[in-house]
């Protein structure tokens, strides 16, 4: 079937999050961060992702703001650094303003253009991804953006990627799916989209019993993948 919905996740796929911790590092009198940065970086979103797979499987869920926040938690405590309560704050206000990577307002609008539907899955909570939508300044080039808090479960659960189907009426392999989560891109080929994961830091393919059908190392030639 020929594509006719391009699919994308939100954080790390269009929205750069490791960006906006890195210009954290850069403010003034941010040098116990500054020299943390990268392993509470990558500690948070360790954390926020374990947190939203393990209370999916608890059936104990609760919205992607709050584990964005129990994930920042643990990962400054690690630093030890939980107390500085004016740099947790930053750091959660930064991701209700992140930017796009550069390459993504031209590619949604070509994407417009063809005649393509286009829409973020995320598991961002709608005034998150409300939030991050406007200060990336994207809107114009979205048809809707999609949240699990509609059903109340994380992703990869497969009644997250059903939202696609109710919302643009069309076959599991008229969509193409793009994120940077490599789990996340192999649940959506497993589910039956069109996949691409998009790699940009040269990770290994994960283990999982369905792999991407395309890897990129950004979003330019998602246009050309959809045409
Ligand atoms: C999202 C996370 C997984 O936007 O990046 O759904």
């Amino acid at each position: 079937m020929p594509i006719t919905t391009c699919i994308f996740d939100a954080y790390g796929t269009l929205f750069d999050v490791a960006a906006a911790a890195r210009n954290a590092a850069a403010e003034p009198r941010r040098e116990a961060f500054a020299a943390h940065w990268p392993a509470i970086a990558a500690n948070w979103r360790l954390k926020q992702l374990q947190y939203t797979w393990l209370r999916a499987v608890m059936n104990r869920h609760t919205d992607f703001w709050q584990v964005t926040q129990d994930g920042l938690d643990w990962a400054l405590e690690a630093e030890g650094l939980e107390g500085d309560t004016e740099l947790r704050a930053r750091l959660l206000q930064l991701y209700w303003e992140l930017e796009a990577y550069p390459e993504v307002p031209a590619m949604l609008s070509a994407l417009k253009q063809m005649g393509r539907n286009t829409a973020i899955l995320s598991n961002g909570s709608p005034d998150m991804l409300s939030g991050a939508v406007q200060s990336a300044g994207i809107g114009d080039f979205l048809d809707d953006v999609l949240s699990v808090e509609s059903v109340g479960i994380f992703k990869p659960a497969s009644v997250v990627y059903d939202l696609v189907g109710q919302r643009f009426g069309c076959a599991p392999d008229e969509v193409l799916f793009v994120s940077s989560n490599g789990w996340d891109a192999a649940a959506a080929a497993g589910y039956g989209f069109k996949t691409v994961w998009v790699n940009r830091a040269g990770e290994p393919v994960d283990r999982l019993p369905a792999k991407p059908d395309r890897l990129l190392t950004d979003l330019t030639a998602i246009p050309e993948l959809a045409a």
